[in-house]
């Protein structure tokens, strides 16, 4: 009984690496807790960095295999010639330079989870023996003659629309429909812009503790060059800017000068504000406020009366929009 309650904690805890609290963020933890629960194959939709590989280790973490082994192989990142060896391990012999037995991803992911990234890019040969492996639960290893029979659960991760390689027929229908047991797509950051500050908080602590800085914040300045930029990276490249503005502030507050230099607004004339068509009327409102303060420096009687409100409803506003001055 105390093990099962501790196995659930466990599962609880990796969950907890994944930050959100957007709406399309519930509904990914829902996923995750429910693919947990079956040992069905699970394909992981999503841009680059938007989180697959932790969701992917999210949900071994969570399932019954957890005390298996997770291995990651990154397709993509692999010739095809070597996606097959890296697979399923070769026998001695097998080619010029194998000079030893060596066993394969399917092997030491015995008993856990195999997590199969870029799986739009294997090449078709390595697909069928693929799609073999796992009706059979067994392989043969390149230049093997004996069947190897394991018990692997199959995650896979795509960045690109697999039903599209379909229809071309670059990709096996027999294996897409073994892989999509069940499907999570992940949002891009820009469809949850709520999580930005969240994330940007964590991302914050977390290289503040490792490189033993005392950052506490980022300015309002900063934190709106956030919520506003497109991040084609995604998460990862928001972790990475903070990686780096973490390092390069002296100070502990982090300011848009620290940032790269794609947030720079300085092709902008420095009384001028520029929006994308799709920016909400809070933001906005808040960056106009922002910026009328500065261009003011700081005077709240003056920049009232610039917006054309009252200096009350300007400190409610600056209250309400959480603005630092
Ligand atoms: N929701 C999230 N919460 C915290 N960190 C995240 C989140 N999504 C992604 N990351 C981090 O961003 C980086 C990229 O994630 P990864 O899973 O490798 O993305 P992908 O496989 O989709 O390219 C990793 O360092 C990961 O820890
Ligand atoms: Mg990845």
């Amino acid at each position: 009984m105390i093990e099962e309650k501790n196995d659930r904690m466990e599962g609880a805890f990796s969950m907890k690496e994944i930050i959100g609290k957007s709406e399309p963020m519930m509904e990914v933890f829902k996923m995750i807790r429910l693919a947990a629960e079956t040992d069905l194959s699970v394909m992981v939709i999503g841009e680059s960095g938007t989180g697959k590989e932790l969701v992917a280790r999210a949900i071994h973490n969570a399932s019954v295999r957890r005390k298996g082994p997770f291995i990651p192989v990154n397709i993509g990142a692999l010739t095809p010639d070597l996606v097959s060896n890296e697979l399923f391990g070769h026998e001695r012999g097998a080619f010029t330079g194998a000079h030893a037995q060596a066993s394969g991803a399917f092997e030491r992911a015995d008993g856990g989870t195999l997590f199969l990234d870029e799986i739009g890019t294997m090449d078709q040969k390595t697909q069928v023996t693929l799609l073999r492996a796992i009706e059979d639960k067994a392989f043969y290893r390149v230049g093997g003659k004996d069947l190897i029979h394991v018990d692997v659960r199959i995650l896979c991760a795509t960045n690109e629309d697999l039903q599209a390689a379909v229809q071309k027929e670059t990709f096996r229908k027999d294996l897409y429909f073994r892989l999509e047991g069940f499907i999570i797509r992940l949002p891009s950051l820009q469809e949850r812009k709520e999580d930005i500050p969240l994330l940007a908080r964590e991302f914050l602590h977390e290289y503040n503790e490792k490189y033993k800085k005392s950052i506490t914040e980022f300015s309002t300045e900063a934190l709106d060059l956030f919520v506003n930029y497109p991040w084609p990276g995604n998460v990862r490249e928001l972790k990475n800017v903070i990686q780096r503005a973490v390092l390069l502030t002296p100070r502990n507050v982090i300011i848009p000068e620290y940032l790269p230099r794609r947030f720079q607004l300085k092709s902008v004339p420095n009384n001028k504000i520029v929006f994308d068509v799709g920016t909400s009327l809070g933001d906005a409102e808040k960056t106009l406020i922002i910026r009328t303060l500065k261009d003011r420096k700081g005077n709240k009687t003056a920049t009232a009366k610039i917006l054309g409100i009252s200096r009350r409803s300007l400190y409610n506003k600056i209250q309400q929009l959480n603005i630092k001055v």
